[in-house]
């Protein structure tokens, strides 16, 4: 399949949020790909809903849905907020459990076995080095639930999932209410010895408005879900980001769209460093910033752009925005560490997507494979790890749509980071655009412009028809193949092309069972063979590369703790390591076959003080 396609529905539609159509991950595939032709929708003034106050600086151009949030600096308040979201539909609130929280938690026994052996032959004895960090990763918005509870504000997916509720399958008011079972959650995650547990904050906990007031409800949650973690030995690892824009900073002046938001980002973060920085020893601002702003062309973040700002541009002047924001916390985060106020310890953002293989050995597709690497992940790391600026192809192909870096900004990103984190889920191939690279370029309306290269998931290898490139996932998540082959070519061009002195993170790694959502019965479900094969294989990998490429890797993540909100496709799209019986008000959580493949595994091949026992 060709993701010339995805890209271009990511552009004109709602990246990843419909969910009837093929989506990418995280789903909006291509932030770069963005066609700039003005018949996206979104770039045509909203018929009805318009902001009504001038207090509202942000115009709603970018909105072809209404209504549009609006905000009166001073005068509105969450509540008022919360009752724009809930014109539509009430948020709805778990059920009161009477679940016993246990500290301890027994593994039934082993399933049946299924490969030979859960090790290989090939990596047996092998072991990870000291201080390896194995966890699993989650978000707030996917897994929390407790919406409106202790004082939180709506984020930009609170009111897009209850306004437009077509366009989306779900909407995150419960989901794995991990707000009130967190302390059993870490009971069952220390049962698969993980060591660190990567979990991000909802911004509109802290500050509901985004900014002004702090909630101290809010951050006395996080107090609580930091403690328990690392009362089960489970060290935090805290991203401040994961793509839950405060509402009232949409409506105010656009959010990413804005340089405003740079400020705003700052007193968040640093009142996070201040009140978590005792406990927390690494941090990330920014979770996938390449998808995020991807999808700045749809709901919900398209719901406020200031004026002069639409679907086609929103997307790089969040780019640029963003990368500012990360570089002022930064700033912040070492200024604090410095002065003595918190303890020290280690910084970055983390990126997404992968060097793909070249479609052949033909310069062309080369350069495609070469632009692709540019487009999706060096034009966040790049500015970061090496030099402060885009990538000249970047630069050159998006002309006056990428805003400038200035000096003083280049300044500030350069060397924003202490380690280098990738979501690192599959790689794909990529071939050079159908009419040739150079051609692409100079033609904004061709459907793979920018990056102007094809990314499929399929190779050809004369075959009549070609083969798929790796084992497919559910096909609703069709980006993601099991591409264990390619992992230690990946994971050698990252680190040789983003070398840090704190090394490399897989911060994301995970699988959609396919068609794990039409399964019925419990024990089909839990048998996620595939998901299984898939964390053996690159465990795997990510051990030979350790040891026969030399590769500096010091921690994987697995994407993710349970099944949970995964955005546009809502609850329906399965990546947990357990099952979360989402019907059953109780929510119940079951251990799958993955679960226990990870556990065995990484018993084996970690040194023996850094499974957790
Ligand atoms: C990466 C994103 O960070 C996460 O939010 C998402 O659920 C997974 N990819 C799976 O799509």
């Amino acid at each position: 399949m060709s993701l010339k396609f995805l890209s271009l529905f990511a552009c004109i539609s709602l990246a990843f949020a419909l969910p009837q159509a093929p989506v990418s991950e995280g789903n909006g595939y291509n932030i770069s790909i963005l066609s700039p032709t003005s018949d996206i929708p979104g770039t045509t003034p909203p018929t009805t809903g318009s902001p009504t106050s001038a207090a509202t600086t942000a115009s709603s151009t970018g909105a072809t849905n209404s209504p549009t949030p609006t905000f009166v600096a001073g005068k509105t308040t969450v509540e008022d907020l919360w009752a724009q979201t809930e014109k539509y539909s009430p948020v709805l609130v778990a059920a009161k459990s009477n679940l016993t929280h246990s500290t301890k938690f027994d593994l039934p026994p082993n399933p049946p076995t299924y490969l030979p052996s859960y090790l290989s032959e090939n990596t047996k004895g092998l072991k990870f080095p000291k201080g390896f960090r194995y966890g699993v990763a989650s978000a707030a918005t996917q897994v929390e639930g407790a919406a409106k509870e202790d004082g939180k504000g709506p984020s930009v997916w609170d009111y897009g999932t209850h306004v437009y509720p077509d366009l989306y399958l779900g909407a995150p008011d419960v989901t794995d209410d991990f707000y009130h079972r967190y302390v059993n959650d870490f009971a069952r995650l220390k049962a698969m010895g993980v060591n660190t547990f990567s979990l991000s904050l909802s911004w509109t906990r802290i500050y509901p408005l985004g900014s002004g007031q702090v909630n101290e409800a809010g951050l006395a949650f996080y107090d609580k879900v930091i403690d328990e973690a690392i009362k089960n030995d489970i060290q935090p690892i805290v991203t401040l980001f994961h793509w839950d824009t405060p509402l009232a900073l949409s409506a105010q002046y656009g959010s990413f769209m804005s340089m405003n938001i740079t400020d705003d980002f700052n007193q968040y973060a640093e009142t996070a460093f201040r009140r978590y920085g005792d406990r927390v020893k690494v941090w990330i601002t920014f979770n996938e910033p390449r998808v995020f702003c991807s999808q700045t062309a749809g709901n919900p973040y398209n719901l406020n752009f200031p004026s002069g700002i639409n679907a086609t541009t929103a997307p790089y002047h969040c780019t640029h925005n963003l990368l500012v924001a990360h570089g002022k916390a930064v700033k912040t985060y070492r200024h604090l560490v410095k002065e003595g106020t918190i303890k020290a310890g280690q910084i970055a953002f983390k990126g997404d997507d992968n060097k793909p293989t070249p479609w052949s050995n033909q310069p062309e597709d080369i350069e495609a494979s070469n632009r692709h690497a540019d487009f999706f992940i060096g034009i966040f790391a790049k500015p970061v790890y090496i030099d402060g600026d885009y990538p000249t192809t970047c630069k050159e192909t998006l002309g006056s749509f990428l805003p400038e870096l200035t000096p003083e900004e280049q300044k500030l990103i350069k060397g924003s980071a202490d380690f280098y984190a990738q979501d690192l889920y599959r790689i794909n191939t990529a071939k050079a655009a159908p009419n040739g690279i150079k051609a692409c370029v100079g033609n904004v309306t061709d459907p793979n412009w920018p990056a102007c290269q094809d990314g499929r998931v399929e190779y050809s290898s004369g075959a009549p028809g070609g083969w798929g490139y790796g084992q497919q996932a559910d096909p609703r998540s069709n980006w993601l193949v099991n591409s264990w082959f390619a992992i230690r070519e990946q994971l050698k061009y990252l680190s040789k092309t983003y070398p840090t002195k704190g090394g490399l993170y897989i911060s994301e790694f995970g699988w959609a069972e396919a068609f794990e959502n039409q399964r019925t019965e419990q024990y089909q479900i839990v048998s996620d063979y595939g998901r299984e094969t898939y964390y053996r294989d690159y465990l795997n990998e990510f051990l030979l590369s350790i040891h026969q490429d030399g590769v500096d890797l010091r921690g994987v993540f697995a994407w993710s703790l349970y099944d949970n909100f995964e955005w546009g496709l809502g609850l329906t799209q399965k990546f947990g390591l357990q099952y979360v019986n989402f019907t059953d008000p109780a929510l119940p959580r079951h251990f799958k076959r993955s679960f226990y493949a990870m556990r065995d595994i990484m018993q084996h091949h970690l040194q023996p003080e850094d499974f957790n026992k």
